[in-house]
């Protein structure tokens, strides 16, 4: 299967609306692309509509917010804020980036970079593959950087 290198390309988003969001159950199956590094099978395209983001639950890892946005790129981050534990798969989604529902830093959807406080620290963003019409994430194997008095498994 081919993977890209880093998240998808950029394209236009839409202008100030909120993406709608579902939670979701951890992914079906798992394939380890290397030591410490995750293929995941996120699911079907069609099943995540343009407009809206997904909360995928990774165990042991932070859970990842994946974003299919209006033009139909998709994107994936972590999904907990590095200020508080918010989900950002419950954001704001304009010009690429998302806007944390609790304190309003944005983060870039391609490189996870934050751009304004409260948050002061980027989150880590994910390589996403779309093949065959299913979303693969593969999680970045750089330190997530959580909030204060929030962590899981893997990254306790
Ligand atoms: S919880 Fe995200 S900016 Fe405060």
């Amino acid at each position: 299967m081919g993977r890209a290198s880093s998240p998808s390309p950029v394209r236009t988003i839409t202008n100030g609306k909120s993406i709608s969001t579902t939670n979701s159950t951890p992914p079906r199956s798992t394939q380890n692309a290397a030591p410490g590094v995750a293929m995941i099978e996120i699911c079907p395209l069609a099943d995540l509509p343009a407009g809206e983001a997904k909360r995928v639950l990774v165990p042991p890892h932070p859970p990842i917010a994946v974003f299919h946005t209006e033009d139909g790129a998709v994107y994936a981050l972590d999904d907990t804020c590095t200020h508080q534990d918010a989900s950002l798969a419950d954001g704001w989604v304009e010009d690429c980036r998302v806007e944390c529902p609790l304190h309003a830093s944005t983060f870039d959807l391609r490189t996870g970079g934050v751009d304004q406080p409260p948050a002061k620290v980027g989150v880590r963003a994910h390589a996403v593959t779309v093949q065959d019409g299913t979303i693969y994430v593969e999680l970045s194997d750089e330190t997530p950087n959580l909030p204060p008095g929030v962590s899981y498994g893997a990254s306790a």
